[in-house]
C-alpha cells in the first residue's frame, strides 16, 4: 500500500467514525472529542465536518509523541541512564502530597511532568512561513523555526536550565495572568492578542480563554485550567498555535509515573548489541533497548 493509500483508507474510515457519533451509532458519544467538535461547530463554516477529519487525522499523529516523551522518561528514570535529580524528585514528590496545588496554580505532580517535558522537549520546534516584504523577482519560499528544545534551557530564562527543579513552576506566570496589565508591564500600550471568552455550546458550562500572548485556556464552572505562560516552557510552543493537547498530555504522564510509583517499576538499560530500531512517530525511531523490573 503506497503512503497516498494509506491516508485515503484514514480518512475515509474517520470520516465514517464522525458519521456514526453525529447519527447518535457510537455508544457513548460524549466520550469522544469529535463529539464535542461536531457540537460546537454545529456545521459552521468555522469549524465544519471536514475541519473535524483533517483534526482527527491531526491527532492521531500527534499522539505518536507520547512513545518518544514514554522513551525520553524512561531514560532519564533509568537504574544506570538516568539523572539522579529526577529520580531524586519523583520519591520526594510521591512522598509528599502529589496532587495537592496548596493554591498554587499546579500541583507537584504536575510540575514534576512539566519538568520532564522542558528538559525532554519531544517536538523540537515550530515552523512558521515567511512573508516577504517586497514581490521577490521569483518565487521563493522562506521558513522560520521557533525552537522549543534550546529555548527550554536557555540560561536568559532560568537560573540552572540544565538542573531538574520542578520548584521553578512556583514562580511562573499563568495564562490567565498574563493580562491587560502584565501586557503593560512588559512594554505593549496594547494586548497583543485582544482577551476573549468563547462560550462552548455543548451544554457545558465552559468557555475557551486567551491570554495577552494568545495563549488558549479554559474555564469550567467559573474555574480557569491555565498553562503555565512563560518563554522559557516551550515544549508545547507559545501562544496562539500553542498545543491544546498539553493538559491532557501532563495528566496522561501524571498518571504513567503513578503506575511507575505504585508498581515500583524501574527502568533499566538493556545490553543488546544491536537493538531494534523502532519507529514510534514521524521522523522518530528510538533504540528499543529499555526494559523494566518491578
Ligand atoms: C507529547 C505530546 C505532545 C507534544 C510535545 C505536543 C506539542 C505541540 C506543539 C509544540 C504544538 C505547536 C505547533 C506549532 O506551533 O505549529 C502543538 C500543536 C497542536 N497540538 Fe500538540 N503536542 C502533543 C500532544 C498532542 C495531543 C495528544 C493532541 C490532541 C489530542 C495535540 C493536539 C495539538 C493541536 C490540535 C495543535 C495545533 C494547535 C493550533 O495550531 O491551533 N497535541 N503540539
Amino acid at each position: 500500500m503506497t503512503v497516498r493509500a494509506h491516508l485515503d483508507f484514514l480518512k475515509s474510515w474517520i470520516e465514517e467514525k464522525i458519521e456514526d457519533i453525529a447519527e447518535g451509532r457510537t455508544p457513548e458519544p460524549d466520550k469522544t472529542f469529535a463529539y464535542y467538535w461536531e457540537k460546537n461547530g454545529a456545521g459552521s463554516s468555522h469549524f465544519a465536518r471536514k475541519d473535524v477529519v483533517f483534526e482527527c487525522f491531526h491527532n492521531f499523529v500527534a499522539f505518536s509523541q507520547w512513545g518518544n516523551t514514554i522513551y525520553n522518561m524512561m531514560q532519564k528514570l533509568g537504574r544506570s541512564t538516568g539523572d539522579p535529580a529526577a529520580r531524586d524528585w519523583l520519591v520526594k514528590t510521591m512522598e509528599g502530597d502529589p496532587d495537592n496545588a496548596g493554591g498554587g496554580a499546579f500541583t507537584p505532580l504536575e510540575r514534576y511532568v512539566m519538568e520532564m517535558f522542558r528538559l525532554i522537549s519531544p517536538n523540537g520546534g515550530s515552523i512558521s512561513a515567511i512573508e516577504e516584504t517586497i514581490v521577490p523577482r521569483f518565487e521563493r519560499n522562506g521558513y522560520i523555526v521557533s525552537p522549543h528544545t534550546s529555548t527550554g534551557v536557555d540560561p536568559v530564562h532560568w537560573e540552572n536550565p540544565l538542573e531538574f527543579d520542578p520548584t521553578r513552576y512556583e514562580r511562573v506566570p499563568t495564562s490567565q495572568e498574563v493580562d491587560e496589565a502584565k501586557a503593560r508591564q512588559i512594554g505593549f500600550a496594547k494586548c497583543p492578542f485582544d482577551l476573549t471568552s468563547f462560550e462552548v455550546k455543548d451544554g457545558r458550562k465552559a468557555a475557551l480563554n486567551n491570554s495577552a500572548f494568545g495563549t488558549v485556556f479554559g474555564v469550567a464552572d467559573g474555574k480557569a485550567m491555565p498553562v503555565c505562560d512563560y518563554a522559557g516552557f516551550a515544549p508545547f510552543g507559545f501562544g496562539y498555535r500553542r498545543c491544546p493537547g498539553e493538559q491532557l498530555t501532563i495528566q496522561a504522564f501524571e498518571d504513567f509515573l503513578r503506575k511507575v510509583w505504585n508498581d515500583k517499576i524501574e527502568f533499566v538499560k538493556l545490553n543488546i548489541a544491536s537493538p531494534e530500531p523502532l519507529p514510534i512517530g514521524p521522523r522518530t525511531v528510538i533504540a528499543d533497548n529499555i526494559g523494566f523490573t518491578r
